[in-house]
This record gives C-alpha cells, structure tokens and sequence, in this order.
C-alpha cells in the first residue's frame, strides 16, 4: 500500500510543487502519494498549489497542543509528515506520535546555520556574513528542538564570492527541488520494507 503523506507547509509551496510533480512523472503513486496538505495559515500560497492538484487540504490551529493537528493526521490515516516551508515547532505529542516519521528540509548545511529564527533569507544572510565557502541542503528527522534531529542527507554546494543572499536562496532551492522528493520516496520505501517485515 502506498504510503500517505502529509505535507504541511506556511509559505510559498515550491517544495510542495516539486513534491507533487515528482511521484506524478515518476508515476510513483503506488510508492506513495500526498494524502493530505495542511497549513497553520489560511493565506499560504502553498494551499492553491494543492488545490490546482485536486489534493485534500486544511488549515488547522498551530498554537494548541497538537490535539488538531493529530487529528487531521489521523483522520487522513497520514504515515509520514513532511515539513516544506512549515514555520512553527511541531508539538511533543505530535513528535512522540509520529517519532521517526516527521522529515523536513533546511537550506543549509545542518548543524551550521540552523535552529530557532533561521528560516528563509536569515539563513543565506548567515551564511554569507560567515564567510562560508559552502552552502547546501539539508534533510533530517524533526525532534523536539529545532533543526537538530538526526541527519538523512546533505547536498553542498559552493558560495559564490559574487553570492547574495537570494541568488545563493535560488540555488539552494534547486537543489531542494531534486533532493527532497527522492529522500521522501527513498524514506517511504523503507517504511513500507520495515513494515513489510515485522508484519
Ligand atoms: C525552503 O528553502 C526550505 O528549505 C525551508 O523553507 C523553504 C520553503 O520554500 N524549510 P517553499 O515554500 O517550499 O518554496
């Protein structure tokens, strides 16, 4: 059985939209497919880019204690939950729930230039100011603190000396593009092999 996600996302969508474009050209929906979009805002981009796919989505109140968010996920029968462009800390009953099962993607090479307020241009910022020969992506596990679950995949890339902090964001988000979908179909392929054999 196809593993379901759920996407949940604040912003902009393009990692959604890589997301979705990738199991459809791929065609592999029967690896796994985004059940469910879900957003804490009711104004995010994101949601029309599910929509224009006929994907399910709701928007649900992020500064609870998790109760709706875990019902969604439960209600939509969610195995994994990606994080693409989600901006605020997932609850402890949600990581205790799903431990294991939460990924997200940072632009930049964790641990360097991760944690709490490093989201979006404050990253490249960052890493620029740092001086920093390299930039890159990061995939990893979500646990209670942010940006520091265990790591799935890195993908580096150079810093340019002619590098602003957008043209550096572009060139992360390229790479976020390919990288993303194929670690969450890798992810959801062994599940499925962990589920498989210890049913
Ligand atoms: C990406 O750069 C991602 O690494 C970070 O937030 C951004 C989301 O962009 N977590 P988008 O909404 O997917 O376009």
């Amino acid at each position: 059985m196809p593993s379901r996600l759920a996407v949940l996302v604040s912003g902009r969508g393009s990692n959604l939209q890589a997301i979705i474009d990738h199991f459809a050209a791929t065609g592999k929906e029967r690896l796994a497919g985004i059940a469910l979009v879900a957003s804490n805002r009711a104004d995010a981009p994101a949601l029309k880019k599910a929509e224009a796919a006929g994907i399910d989505s709701a928007t649900f109140n992020a500064v609870d204690d998790g109760t709706e968010l875990l019902r969604l996920l439960h209600e939509f029968r969610i195995d994994l939950v990606v994080l693409a462009g989600y901006l605020t800390k997932i609850p402890s009953s949600v990581i205790d729930e799903y431990e294991g099962r939460i990924v997200n993607i940072h632009p930049a090479l964790l641990p360097a230039f991760g944690g709490e307020g490093m989201y979006g241009t404050r990253v490249h910022k960052a890493v620029i100011a740092a001086g920093a020969a390299h930039s890159g992506a990061t995939v990893h596990l979500v646990t209670d603190e942010y940006d520091r679950g265990p790591l799935i995949a890195k993908w580096r890339i150079p810093v340019a000396k002619s590098d602003t902090a957008e043209s550096l964001a572009g060139r992360v988000l390229q790479v976020e593009h390919v990288m993303y979908p194929r670690i969450i179909e890798m992810i959801a392929v062994l599940h499925q092999l962990e589920s498989n054999s210890s049913s």
